[in-house]
């Protein structure tokens, strides 16, 4: 059955290529998350380089002193907030973790 394989190469081509492209949308989709709620105080680069930044001693995300701590750690901060940050709003625990992912990436 010649036509029968080809329907399913191509439902295996579509798959692939619908999870790749779910995938790059999901980082384009984070790094957004974190431009609307994170970067007015620690800057898109990370480095906590705003006027709030300053203002509140934030700790710059791509120090390895950041950069040391566990995803588990630095996700749970994300989402419950730390000090005087305070916790994010409208966030899952499955973004919290894809933020610090995105933090991994701005690593020096
Ligand atoms: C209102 C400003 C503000 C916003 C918005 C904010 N943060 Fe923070 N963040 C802080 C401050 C202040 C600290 C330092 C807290 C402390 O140690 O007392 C901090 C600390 C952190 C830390 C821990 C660094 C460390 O090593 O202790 C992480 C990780 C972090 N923020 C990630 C995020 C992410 C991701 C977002 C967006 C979802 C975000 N923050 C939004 C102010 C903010």
């Amino acid at each position: 059955m010649k036509i029968n394989r080809t329907v399913s190469i191509s439902f295996v081509v579509l798959a692939i290529l619908s999870i790749s492209a779910h995938l790059v949308r999901a980082a384009d989709d984070t790094a957004a998350l974190y431009k609307t709620k994170c970067a007015s105080c620690h800057a898109a680069d990370g480095s906590g380089n705003t006027p709030v930044g300053k203002n509140l001693k934030i700790p710059d995300l791509t120090s390895a002193d950041v950069q040391k701590k566990s995803d588990q750690v630095l996700a749970d901060i994300t989402e419950k907030g730390k000090g005087k940050m305070p916790p994010t709003k409208g966030i899952t625990s499955e973004q919290a973790k894809q933020l610090v992912a995105h933090i991994r990436t701005l690593k020096k």
